[in-house]
């Protein structure tokens, strides 16, 4: 509800919503020319970018080329990728690298040359990594290199809640322009409007929105939603990535164990029967697209009444998983488990968002003013399955890219006109909490049983009807209660929750990460599935 009138300094040029890969990268490409504000709901290393483990994907071995990285992306992505796109950002991964290495990233290396680790769906060596934690290294020197900058801001502990359109102008013009954000200041409880001439959504994806995922607790799909309530397509959103290896732990519920174990030798066992199963699956066995050994987990585990499969690499030297698994070895040996002497129980946990805001190269979404990088987006890079450690590198490539177009245009972008201040006069504390806890279990309770890694339509239309339901009851609770971030992620849950289902049911066929019994087969034309709001 907006009312009362307001009017903004605008004391910042771009407004960036989210400070992981992409929205850090962008800020530092725009910074040495423009006033940047970055805002992050919670803590500034609170998204997936510092989880990430495995490492970036990029061409720098003498017997690897760009084709064969293209190649892999779009075998990956079940030919749903836009060449285009996919050759934009392998061009680029090289400079990528080369820019996070200037920042400090301390990759590893041997001799002089960057360590150049394996995953699956790769046909040659190409992940530089730090040890298996690549992403702390990375957020860590992106925040150290944004604090150090004079032109840019950083807000953390804001919830951002909507895009600023012309439906809230002073002057109401009803046009899509969009001039920055709605946030609520989590410490204060206040909502603020922060405008911009240029607005940047790096907000991540959506993954929380099913019961099991690797990804953090604020990946709720927020810029997604915030987007499509503000008149922006999205696309693909039915793709989303489950990754084959999450650690099975009743206590510690999302801890990845990196693909790169199974990229240095590690093999998937059937626990009871002790059958390195991977190649009754695929010719590539362990190291087959996530999809494919997603699937083959999946299927173990279903057939035979499983809680877990096995991961093992305990036949590889001691020594030598120690090195290349640090982190991973020191987290289960705090749980009892040995890793180079004992298979590590794992599942498979949803794990990236394929899909997301149509963006063309240059970062663009539908809507004037407004761009969007990294997760959070459908650039055409990742079609039906992300190829593993592609997504750091869109992160990077993308952030530049819609950096240098609003560089490239800013005498084009006009001054945010006055807008209208968040109106909390009708809105009272709710009384309720339960009923946010409540929903929230229950959106991704049925996301996992109902729209998981093998669907029905029956399942879809079950959750549709399901979603059909929440969000009246979420409406109604949203229309009457003071803003939190937890009913701000809980909408936006239910959005993203509605659009996977909605472009799930759209898809008639089986094309990488969707996978349905009534429509096993493949259509011969690849089609991307795209809602219009
Ligand atoms: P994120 O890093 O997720 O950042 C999102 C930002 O948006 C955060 O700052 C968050 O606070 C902010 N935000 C969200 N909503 C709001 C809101 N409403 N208001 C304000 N701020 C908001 N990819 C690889 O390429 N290689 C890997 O090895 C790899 N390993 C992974 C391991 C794990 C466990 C996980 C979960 C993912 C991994 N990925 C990996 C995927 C990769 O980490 C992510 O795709 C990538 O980091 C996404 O970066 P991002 O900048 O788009 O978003
Ligand atoms: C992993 O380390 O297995 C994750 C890599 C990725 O998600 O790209």
């Amino acid at each position: 509800m907006t009312t009362a009138l307001y009017s903004d300094h605008a004391a910042h040029d771009v407004i960036i919503v989210g400070s992981g890969a992409a929205g850090l990268t962008a800020a530092l490409a725009l910074a040495d020319r423009l006033k940047v504000l970055v805002l992050a709901k919670g803590a500034l290393t609170g998204g997936s970018t510092a989880w990430a483990q495995g490492g970036i994907a990029a061409v720098l071995d003498a017997g690897d080329t760009f084709e064969n990285h293209i190649r892999d992306t779009m075998i990956a992505g079940a030919g749903l990728n836009r060449q285009e796109t996919v050759e934009f950002v392998i061009e680029r991964a090289p400079h990528a690298i080369e820019r996070l290495v200037q920042l400090g990233v301390p990759f590893n290396t041997e001799g002089q040359a960057l360590h150049l680790t394996r995953e699956g769906g790769h046909s040659h060596r190409r992940i530089v990594h730090v040890d298996d934690a690549t992403g702390w290294a990375v957020q860590s020197a992106l925040v150290r290199a944004a604090e150090a900058h004079p032109n840019i801001t950083l807000l953390p502990g804001r919830a951002c809640i909507d895009l600023i359109t012309g439906r809230h102008e002073a002057r109401y013009s009803g046009s899509g322009r969009v001039w920055g954000v709605y946030a609520l200041d989590e410490a204060t409880g206040t909502v603020e409007a922060h405008t911009a001439r240029a607005t940047i959504l790096a907000t991540g994806g959506a993954g929380r929105v099913y019961q099991f995922s690797t990804a953090p607790r604020g990946a709720t799909g927020d810029g997604i939603a915030m987007a499509w309530r503000a008149g922006a397509r999205v696309g693909n959103m039915e793709m989303m990535q489950f990754h084959p290896t999450c650690l099975y732990n009743l206590d510690v519920k999302n801890f990845l164990i990196t693909e790169a174990v199974r990229g240095e030798g590690g093999r998937l066992l059937n626990p009871r029967t002790g059958h390195r199963y991977m190649p009754d699956y695929d010719e590539r066995a362990e190291l087959a697209p996530r999809d494919i050994v997603a699937r083959a987990n999946d299927a173990e585990i279903k057939r035979d009444g499983l809680d877990f499969v096995h991961l093992d690499i305990s036949h590889m030297p001691p020594e030598f998983v120690r090195e290349h698994f640090p982190t991973i070895h020191e987290k289960l040996l705090g749980l009892g488990i040995d890793m180079t002497r004992q298979p590590i129980p794992v599942v498979p946990a949803q794990h990236y968002t394929c899909g997301g805001i149509v963006i063309d190269l240059a970062g663009r979404t539908d809507l004037p003013g407004l761009y969007a990088a990294g997760e959070c987006t459908e650039s055409g890079l990742h079609g039906a399955n992300r190829l593993a450690s592609n997504s750091l590198l869109e992160c990077f490539v993308f952030g530049e890219a819609a950096a240098a177009d609003i560089l490239a245009r800013w005498d084009s972008f006009d001054v945010p006109p006055p807008v209208r201040a968040w109106d909390a006069s009708r809105v009272t504390d709710s009384d309720e909490e339960v009923i946010i806890k409540q929903n929230w279990t229950e959106i991704r309770r049925f996301m996992w049983n109902y729209v998981g890694i093998v669907r029905t339509t029956k399942r879809l239309e079950r959750a549709a009807h399901r979603i059909k339901l929440l969000m009246e009851e979420v409406d109604d609770y949203y229309g009457h209660f003071r803003v939190s971030t937890d009913l701000i992620e809980l909408r936006n849950l239910l959005q993203c929750a509605d659009l996977i289902v909605r472009s799930a049911l759209t898809r008639k066929e089986s094309r990488g990460l969707h996978y349905t019994l009534d429509y096993p087969d493949l259509l011969p034309e690849p089609k991307d599935t795209v809602l219009v709001p």
